[in-house]
């Protein structure tokens, strides 16, 4: 019934918008993002020309990591409204024509979450702590941690709890912030629950679930140290062989998951988070039984750069072609720099917020590159994500005063870095200052927004032919009604360097000139540019789709 290895499924070419609930639209003028301010924005989405969305976490949270730290996988966050009103965006999205995902966290749960405080009330050894992992420590009197593992927001990855008798007692795991327990996915109660909340969320008619940390999920058993080649960063791309990330054993809660999601119609999906060391490994999560498909974290990271971005192009599409899994493309996410800024600074490659971090950034040259950038993700074969404000060309915040900042990352920095805060800041919808239509005037924007944000607001860039959202519709719309766009293969053409030129079969021809000279095209065949092509020349940062009517 799944429908997954029928070509024409829907997610195969999907487009799909990153919606972050608490700053996309305030509907109950709280200042804080909410299902009915989504749901009222609907239309703006299925204007925009994407097929679906991606909804990060909208369960009840303590918000100690922006909603990745959930106590209830089955409800709806009281600030973003009830179950009914999730049921409703369901509903006004597929009566547009726009599929939904929502974002599931299953690695860990919040401190907060039933299970947890169960976990601490028991004792030590009991059932109830073998849903999570709770270890004795090391060294005299248990002080030290019982493995070297470490987090991915800083520091170690264990945690000392004090147990009933108010004597410090074992630690547990917990591979983000101190708030965000690891669950332990070799528990039977653990997976059953899980299957559970599947099925509630697919019988509610949700289209997919993104799977959050998908590596993290199983641990080598013993919870041996790891090796980090003295390197104590999370940077999972660099690591191989180790215990508590893309484990083997973490394929069969996949299998299992996809035997459920097998059960029902209308081609339901799973999207892996999953950033692993090789094409080769990634892969892995998409065998036939596992995840449909999953973020091309690779395409993301890499630097405005022809021959970088050429060789991801390239090993991305020679890793999923053999599998038949369509590759997706993507720029940014709430976890990364907005492209204008990153693409302005000297330093344009992505990793997790710090790659660049504190360079000062050319926003229009981060401008023109992120037009050009879009272009390029939108004319590659598969599917896209779009982050909520990369199609206004928002910047990061990297002002924000740091009062305001709740990234764990900046608290457990001590500051060092600054964390995702900059690129969650609330959408400006219209008006001239802020709130910018984000929630009445009379409420603050849960994070401020910048004056200068008058001019990128949706209103404001609805009426402007040249700007950011004029570009975007116009690609989706193109991409849209291209006639056999779906199927039809990348075939790169001989180019000067620093120059990407490729044609997707007979039907589309794409040209992004990252070189330092403007390239040559024939105006004629130029149906769609992210600068203006003037006599005859695509200009140095500039992407255009071309008809291919020559060799
Ligand atoms: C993923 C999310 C990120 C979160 C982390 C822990 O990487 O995208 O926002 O902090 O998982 O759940």
């Amino acid at each position: 019934m799944s429908g997954s290895d029928d070509e024409s499924a829907w997610w195969r070419d999907a487009v799909i918008y990153q919606v972050y609930p608490r700053s996309f639209a305030d509907g109950t003028g709280d200042g804080e993002g909410d299902l009915p301010g989504l749901r009222a924005r609907l239309p703006y989405l299925a204007d925009l020309g994407v097929d679906g969305l991606w909804i990060s976490p909208w369960f009840p949270s303590p918000m100690a990591d922006g909603g990745y730290d959930v106590s209830d996988f089955r409800g709806i966050h009281p600030m973003f409204g009830t179950l009914a009103d999730a049921d409703a965006v369901l509903r006004e999205a597929h009566a547009l024509g726009l599929r939904v995902i929502i974002d599931l966290v299953p690695n860990h749960t919040s401190d907060r979450h039933p299970w947890f405080l169960a976990a601490l009330a028991a004792e030590p050894g009991s059932s109830l702590r073998d849903r999570y992992f709770f270890r004795d420590g090391r060294g005299p009197d248990g002080e030290e941690p019982p493995n070297n593992w470490i987090s991915a927001f800083g520091g170690s990855a264990w945690a000392r709890v004090t147990e009933a008798d108010g004597r410090p007692g074992q630690w547990y795991l917990h591979l983000f912030a101190p708030e965000q327990p690891d669950l332990n996915w070799t528990n039977t109660a653990v997976l059953e629950d899980f299957d559970d909340v599947l099925r509630f969320w697919f019988d509610r008619g949700v289209d997919g679930l993104r799977i959050d940390a998908a590596p993290a999920m199983a641990k080598k058993a013993e919870l041996p140290d790891a090796d980090y080649g003295g390197v104590l960063q999370f940077r999972t791309v660099d690591w191989d062989d180790n215990p508590h990330w893309d484990v083997e054993q973490v394929h069969d809660i996949f299998r299992r998951w996809r035997a459920i999601a097998d059960t029902y119609d209308g081609d339901r999906v799973f999207v892996a988070e999953a950033v692993v060391s090789t094409p080769e490994r990634l892969v892995k999560y998409l065998r036939p039984d596992e995840m449909h498909t999953a973020f091309n974290f690779p395409y993301l990271k890499s630097p405005w750069d022809a021959e970088a971005l050429h060789d991801v192009i390239d090993a991305t599409l020679a890793s999923f072609e053999p599998v038949g899994v369509p590759s997706t493309w993507v720029l940014t996410s709430h976890d990364e720099i907005r492209p204008v800024t990153r693409y302005g600074r000297p330093t344009t490659s992505s990793f997790f917020i710090t790659d660049g971090e504190g360079e000062v950034s050319d926003l229009a040259l981060g401008t023109r590159r992120a037009r050009a950038a879009a272009m390029l993700m939108l004319a590659l074969p598969g599917g896209a994500y779009i982050y909520q404000g990369e199609e206004l060309g928002l910047p990061n915040v990297d002002d924000l005063p740091e009062e305001v900042l709740q990234d764990p990352m900046f608290l457990r920095s001590g500051g060092a870095i600054r964390g995702r805060d900059g690129a969650r800041v609330p959408l400006p919808w219209s008006g001239v200052a802020p709130p910018f239509g984000f929630c009445p005037d009379e409420a603050q924007p849960w994070l401020p927004q910048p004056e200068s944000w008058s001019a990128l607001t949706v209103e404001a860039q609805s009426s402007e032919q040249g700007s950011m959202l004029s570009l975007y519709r116009a690609a989706l719309r193109l991409r849209r009604s291209t006639e056999g766009l779906h199927a039809a293969p990348l075939v790169w053409r001989r180019s000067p360097s620093g120059v990407l030129d490729f044609d997707r079969g007979t039907v589309l021809r794409c040209l992004v000139n990252l070189s330092r000279e403007p390239v040559e095209v024939t105006v004629a065949e130029v149906l769609l540019s992210s600068a203006p092509v003037a006599r005859g020349h695509l200009p140095v940062d500039a992407a255009a789709w071309l008809r291919p009517l020559t060799q």
